[in-house]
């Protein structure tokens, strides 16, 4: 403790002894940016060795009294300026860091001819001049050069990873469709009886894969479209309910399987019919039922509730008594392949874990919310909410 009181008065003789003045040349030499005091008028007070050495300036180019205007007309002579760039030709960069120096407001960067990149930041002093501090960013310029790049680079590969799928997702479709029409047609015995039991069960299972498989590169499809920002809303004017009876058609044969109650409810009002895109609602509609039947237990219930809120948001919401979600699957929402890996989650067919991701981008585009609210073994209920006429029909011609 001693010591240290004994050093603190050794340091204070010294600085005694050496005088403000000193002590502040001293410091001006030992950092590390260019630093260069001018006075109210714009003339150099002193600069210190870094600021000449930036520039190349010599001792008697930056000698105390020369005007900040002289020193940038030896920049523009010397070619240091960068000529065309966006700050101008000569004239118009001193005319820019003239502009600078009566705001002194934020920092002016300046690339010289030798590529460095320069950052000056000006700050005023007491008596109206200013204190200039100027700083070499030429590594930082550079680093954001490449991350601009990599950044470029990377929307592109994304661009045309979208641009593949879009394109090999529909080159499946076609052999899917073949696939899929001709067992229904031989299992719908459409040229005369079919009557080997055991082809029959093995039809079935290419049947059902190859659904399974359209379902799967149509998810793909679709993200591809979102992602590439290629999914055009075409909005068409329907009743709310008979389209959600087209939709919940599709899934009897399932509900009868797991002897599953699926209901419908409306306002007691009704529902007015309304206009938005119809089949961002379809399959919007089909994957919160199909996750519904998916992961709900045999002999529960699925409600399909649609609503109007304050007269301008239309509603809908699918409410089940299944499974539920643990509370990191649902903070998850809105990511792609989303799946919880446990084995309740693979208790049906398994899907491709985009479902909920392609509807958090369709309501994103009817410029509506999807919000999920669920307890592991009671059920979840997802709801969606758009703005009533976000979708004006198009114009009749
Ligand atoms: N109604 C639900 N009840 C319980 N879990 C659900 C429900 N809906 C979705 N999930 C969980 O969220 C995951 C992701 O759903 P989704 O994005 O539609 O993908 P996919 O249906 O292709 O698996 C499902 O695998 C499941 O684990
Ligand atoms: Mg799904």
């Amino acid at each position: 403790m001693n010591d240290l009181r004994a050093e603190c008065r050794a340091l204070r003789k010294q600085l005694d002894a050496a005088g403000d003045g000193a002590i502040f040349a001293e410091a001006l030499e030992a950092v590390s940016e260019a630093i260069v005091i001018y006075d109210a008028e714009g003339r150099l007070v002193t600069c210190n060795h870094n600021f000449r050495e930036l520039y190349g300036y010599s001792e008697e180019e930056a000698r105390p009294g020369v005007h900040f205007a002289e020193l940038g007309k030896i920049d523009v002579a010397r070619g240091h300026v960068v000529v065309g760039d966006e700050y101008g030709d000569g004239d118009a960069y001193l005319e820019r860091k003239a502009e600078y120096r009566r705001s002194l407001e934020g920092s002016f960067i300046v690339q010289l001819k030798d590529g460095r990149w320069l950052k000056t930041t000006d700050r005023r002093m007491s008596g109206g001049g200013f204190v200039s501090v100027q700083v070499d960013i030429t590594e930082i310029k550079h680093k954001e050069e490449v991350f601009r790049n990599a950044m470029e680079q990377a929307e592109a590969a994304a661009r045309s990873k979208s641009e593949f799928l879009a394109n090999i997702s529909h080159d499946l479709r076609t052999p899917l469709n073949a696939i899929l029409g001709f067992s229904e047609m031989v299992l719908g015995e459409v040229s005369g009886p079919f009557e080997n039991e055991t082809y029959r069960g093995y039809l079935e299972n290419i049947h059902k894969g190859g659904r399974l498989l359209l379902s799967i590169v149509d998810d793909i499809l679709d993200t591809a479209k979102l992602d590439s920002g290629k999914y055009n809303l075409k909005p068409e004017r329907f009743d709310p309910i008979e389209l959600t009876e087209e939709v919940l058609a599709t899934f009897t044969p399932i509900s009868r399987d797991k002897d599953l109650q699926i209901s419908v409810t409306a306002p007691p009002e009704g529902m007015p019919t309304i206009v938005s895109d119809r089949r961002a609602l379809i399959q919007i509609m089909n994957n919160l039922v199909s996750n519904a039947c998916k992961h709900t237990d045999d002999g529960g219930s699925i409600d399909l509730r649609w609503g109007l809120s304050e007269g301008k948001y239309v509603q809908f919401s699918v409410t089940d008594n299944g499974v539920g979600m643990p509370a990191e699957l649902v903070a998850k929402i809105g990511e792609p392949f989303l799946s919880d890996g446990s084995a309740t989650a693979l208790r049906g067919e398994r899907g491709t874990g985009l479902g909920f991701y392609i509807c958090t981008k369709l309501v994103d585009l009817l410029g509506g919310v999807l919000s999920v609210d669920s307890t592991p073994g009671e059920g979840t209920s997802v709801s969606v909410q758009w703005p009533l006429e976000s979708l004006a029909p198009e114009p009749m011609t």
